[in-house]
């Protein structure tokens, strides 16, 4: 076994896969069971498919539970306090099931690990987590499951290492038709709220003929859905030597040949340009769909929030999205209470969402993320007036996205089924802007596109029937 720090191609640390496997069946007797859970977003949901990958390479198998788990690994959110509350409590309740197990394994791994508050109140109160890995450490988790298994001692393996990326380790992806491609990793944009960038480090663009490769490779083997993820995909390619950029890799993506659609998230708007437009108005493969989170429609909190364009400038960038692209969707993210922001300017991101028109909104109330800048900014408005004004958002927004749904009544459009729905008897199905349809028809339909005829609207979501 070498004794290395750090694994820096996959046959370095491919060598930890047989012994780790030969412990693993000495310590629990048996083919060792693993639970995977993934809070956050799809950064996340993509990294703990490689988590689950290497797991699967160590010879385990995989459960739905903690209780049945021989190695649990939470894989963590920090942009809201709500979601790291909810690891924190998650991670309290394994403390009687340790005691009951005491060879079962505890790994935390994501974006809560790389904060200093969060590593004390793991070494203070939750000390019998066994590994805790930082986010750019994935690659290395071998190694480290190596060390708990062998030293027998608590691991602390965090401090963003801004230079390995994860090319080449295995992936145990969850869906077989819809599939996660991250280009680039970690966030330079430091807008004033967000924990991001100090969690997931300096951003990193992987390059282009990997990502192609993938890409032919996820056709290759039917995937439909693939969604190319960055934090910032829109400044995709600024730190390689290639001359390219995110318009140019998207098509080069579209000329691969097969039946399949591209999305990507997430778009910044001030880096949102009109040649990536055009590339999406003539692509083949590529959704009619923008995620392009706006955060506020008052040009006082964008400036506060430090996210570098104006609600003009913003609205340029839509009007031109629906002059190329007439049947284009797009949705958004909305931060309501920002530290300073009055009634004044919450009615400004009212006005505007009245003015786009987006098909839906993720929305969230401000929440202070300890070493942010806006943390430091005084916050005088109390929780519950930014409640009122949260629920003023989304009846103003459900309004609109009745409205958006009823012009979709009558039309024929093309969906990938996903799988059976909560409504019985229904499948559930997707369009190519990301609105969700219910529809009668066989399970056999799943992970297929199909046409389908819309005929009604449920609140957010569309019905129709396959023809
Ligand atoms: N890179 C992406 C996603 C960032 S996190 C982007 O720029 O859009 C997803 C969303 O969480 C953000 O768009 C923002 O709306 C929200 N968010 C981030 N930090 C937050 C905070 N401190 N309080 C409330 N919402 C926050
Ligand atoms: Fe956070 Fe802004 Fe980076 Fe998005 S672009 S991850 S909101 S810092
Ligand atoms: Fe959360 Fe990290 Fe994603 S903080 S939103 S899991 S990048």
């Amino acid at each position: 076994m070498k004794n290395s720090k750090s694994s820096d191609s996959l046959s370095d640390f491919e060598e930890y896969f047989e012994s780790i496997k030969n412990l693993l069946l000495q310590r629990f007797n048996n083919i060792p069971k693993a639970f995977v859970r993934t809070y956050g977003c799809q950064q996340n949901v993509y990294d703990s498919e490689k988590i689950k990958g290497i797991l699967h390479k160590m010879g385990c198998s995989f459960v739905q539970t903690c209780e049945e788990a021989d190695i649990i690994v939470f894989n963590t959110c920090a942009v809201r306090k709500n979601a790291e509350d909810r690891v924190f409590g998650n991670v309290g309740a394994l403390k009687s099931l340790k005691k009951k197990k005491p060879n079962l394994i505890i790994a935390l791994c994501g974006c809560m690990t790389e904060q200093d508050h969060v590593a004390k109140k793991i070494n203070d109160t939750f000390p019998f987590v066994d590994l805790v890995l930082g986010t750019n450490s994935i690659r290395n988790f071998p190694e480290f499951i190596y060390e708990v298994l062998t030293d027998n001692k608590h691991i602390f393996k965090t401090k963003i290492n801004d230079v390995l990326l994860y090319e080449g380790t295995p992936i145990r992806r969850e869906s077989k038709f819809r599939a996660f491609l991250p280009i680039m990793y970690g966030c330079d944009n430091f807008c004033s709220y967000c924990i991001v960038p100090y969690v997931r480090g300096r951003e990193k663009s992987r390059a282009s003929d990997a990502i192609l490769n993938e890409f032919s490779q996820l056709v290759h083997e039917g995937y439909k859905d693939i969604t190319l993820l960055g934090q910032n995909v829109n400044s995709y390619g600024k730190n390689l030597d290639e001359n390219i950029n995110f318009a140019k890799l998207l098509r080069k993506i579209d000329s691969i040949p097969g039946d399949y659609w591209i999305r990507f998230m997430t778009s910044h708007p001030k880096d949102a340009t009109k040649e990536l437009i055009d590339v999406m108005a003539e692509g083949k493969h590529i959704c009619h769909h923008l995620h392009l989170p706006v955060q506020s429609g008052s040009n006082r909190i964008l400036n506060l929030m430090n996210r570098r364009y104006t609600r003009e400038k913003y609205l340029e960038i839509v009007h031109y999205l629906k002059e190329k692209i007439p049947d284009i969707s797009i949705t958004s993210d909305i931060i309501v209470g920002f530290p300073g922001e009055t009634y004044a300017d919450f009615c400004e991101t009212l006005s505007l969402i009245k003015e786009v028109e987006f098909s839906s909104l993720f929305t969230f109330i401000y929440s202070k993320r300890e070493g942010t800048p806006a943390a430091k900014l005084e916050d005088p408005i109390p929780y519950k007036e930014k409640s009122e004004w949260f629920k003023d958002l989304l009846q103003v927004q459900n309004g609109l996205t009745e409205k958006i749904c009823n012009s979709y009544i009558g039309k024929i459009v093309k969906v990938l089924i996903e799988g059976t729905s909560a409504n019985k008897g229904y499948l559930t199905a997707r369009t190519q802007g990301n609105i969700i349809v219910d529809l009668p028809g066989s399970e056999q339909l799943i992970g297929k596109f199909v046409k389908a005829k819309i005929t009604d609207v449920q609140g957010w979501f569309l019905k129709g029937e396959v023809i």
